[in-house]
């Protein structure tokens, strides 16, 4: 009974949370009449005394002690930190990926293991995040109880982080050592968020089936998920009692969600957060990134390289390279048409380039290309929670495909990317198109303004 009113209490504050988004005064000045209204209207019982109540006695409530949004400086890297789940046995394969995003003496964080590292390992590289070995919860009364230990090791990483007591943090962000971040992005999008509220944030798998079995409402971890630091401040009181009211669970993600719901926190969607639940080439995928900034990638070693010419590491650098210019731009996709030879080109910015011998919708060029297999080999349609476009024989919707080569400064204001062919086109030209082959064409140059594509407005 008592867990339940304070359940209620935590859902009434969620409630609230929302109202002051956005963290300007404007904002505040609004909210603080809807407190005023919402008081007025709220339920205001008071607990009977009688040995069985007729009645559900509660009260609602709200936080009150929040900093004031009109001092509050805009969150910086420094104010993230980052737990990454890991372990021994992976460690030497998944480094590569998490030191192509990892800023020695920038970004906060912790690698955890589930065990220490052997003697060879003891020399740590300062060119990854300092390593934590999950505490060991065997001893744990619930843990014969527990049907998956990894996941709950994984779920408490939350928790252990929170543990290790860093200053100002305004955001943790838990993600796995098979994923790689796009932290300016990161930034920038939690911007947007007031960091003194309960939030969630984070992304469904690509996958209808993986969504289906746990929950469409809930942020798959591969992909990365930011949680407000007061969000894990209660969470750490209530983490473990949700592992004991929920021991036959079989993913951390969905033990995350299940104590989450309980608190009335449910999940923001930011839709550059990529579980990657794909197999094969997901160039199709990278060419038509929703217009939203790119905040993750996932499942590295479970998809193609991102560059067909590349091993995985060295493809996973290579994205970066862009990456450090403008993460804003990165995988963003613009499309435009050549009317002299009835070509339409698709690019993505800093990845790929594609040129069609016919003039194409935007509407179905914003399409991904569906390059890449499902996470499961025996799911039926609909797939994918996205529309897609099949590979075809057909020479006037099959596209020329170009990577990218390199980048360099064009002028003092101007930035080139350049794209070079993956393979000849075996088909023959596109009729419809006016039989334009794009054959010869071996190299694309991209120019771009240096200066950022998102300017970042701050409401102060
Ligand atoms: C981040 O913001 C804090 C103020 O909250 C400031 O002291 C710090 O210098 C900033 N750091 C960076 C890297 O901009
Ligand atoms: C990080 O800081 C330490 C101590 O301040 C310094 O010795 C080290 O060289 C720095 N590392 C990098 C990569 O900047
Ligand atoms: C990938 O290529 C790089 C550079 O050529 C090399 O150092 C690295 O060992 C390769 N990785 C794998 C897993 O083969
Ligand atoms: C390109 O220009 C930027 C800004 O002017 C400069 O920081 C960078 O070093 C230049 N890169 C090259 C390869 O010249
Ligand atoms: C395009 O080529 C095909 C066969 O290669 C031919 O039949 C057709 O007439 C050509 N169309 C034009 C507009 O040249
Ligand atoms: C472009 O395609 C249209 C429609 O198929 C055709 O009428 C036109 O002649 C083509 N233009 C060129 C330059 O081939």
């Amino acid at each position: 009974m008592s867990r339940e009113m304070s359940l209620y209490h935590s859902a009434a504050k969620q409630k609230l949370s929302h109202f002051s988004l956005g963290s300007s005064c404007r904002s505040v000045a609004i909210s603080g009449l809807l407190l005023l209204l919402f008081y007025t209207f709220s339920f205001n019982y008071h607990n009977s005394q009688s040995p069985v109540a007729s009645y559900l006695p509660f009260r609602l409530s709200w936080l009150s002690s929040s900093p004031d949004p009109c001092t509050d400086t805009p969150t910086n890297i420094s104010h993230l930190v980052f737990g990454i789940v890991g372990s021994v046995k992976t460690w030497k394969q998944k480094r590569p990926y998490i030191e192509s995003w990892w800023r020695p003496n920038v970004t906060r964080g912790y690698l955890f293991l589930d065990r220490a590292p052997s003697k060879e390992l003891r020399d740590w590289p300062p060119s990854s995040p300092p390593f934590r070995v999950n505490k060991d919860i065997t001893k744990w009364e619930v843990s014969r109880k527990i049907a998956a230990p990894v996941q709950v090791r994984i779920f408490r990483t939350i928790l252990e982080t929170f543990r290790q007591g860093d200053k100002d943090v305004r955001w943790y962000i838990m993600a796995d050592d098979d994923t790689v971040l796009f932290l300016d992005n990161l930034v920038e999008v939690l911007l947007k968020y007031d960091h003194t509220k309960y939030y969630y944030i984070g992304s469904s798998s690509e996958c209808v089936m993986s969504n289906f079995f746990l929950s469409f409402e809930m942020a798959f971890g591969g992909a990365g998920y930011a949680l407000s630091y007061p969000l894990v401040e209660m969470l750490a009181t209530e983490l473990d009692a949700c592992i004991e009211r929920n021991p036959r669970l079989y993913s951390s993600d969905f033990m995350l969600h299940i104590c989450l719901t309980d608190f009335g926190v449910s999940l923001t969607k930011e839709r550059g957060f990529h579980q990657i639940d794909l197999h094969g080439d997901i160039s199709g995928f990278l060419s038509a990134h929703p217009q939203s900034p790119i905040l993750s990638l996932h499942h590295i070693d479970t998809i193609d390289p991102i560059f067909p010419s590349m091993n995985r590491s060295e493809a996973i650098n290579q994205l970066m390279k862009p990456a450090q210019v403008d993460q804003s731009r990165l995988l963003q996709q613009t499309i435009c048409y050549q009317r002299e030879r009835n070509w339409s080109i698709s690019v993505s910015w800093g990845y790929s380039t594609h040129i069609y011998e016919n003039i194409l919708s935007r509407n179905f060029l914003r399409r991904p290309l569906e390059t890449f297999r499902p996470w499961m080999k025996r799911n039926k349609s609909p797939l994918y929670l996205f529309n897609t476009r099949i590979l075809e024989d057909n020479p006037c919707t099959v596209p020329h495909v170009f990577f990218l080569k390199s980048m360099e400064n064009a002028s003092r204001n101007e930035i080139v990317t350049t794209y070079t062919r993956a393979s000849k086109s075996g088909l023959p030209a596109c009729a419809l198109g006016g039989n334009h082959s794009a054959n010869p064409i071996s190299r694309v140059e991209v120019f771009s303004p240096r200066r950022r594509h998102i300017e970042v407005s701050v409401f102060i």
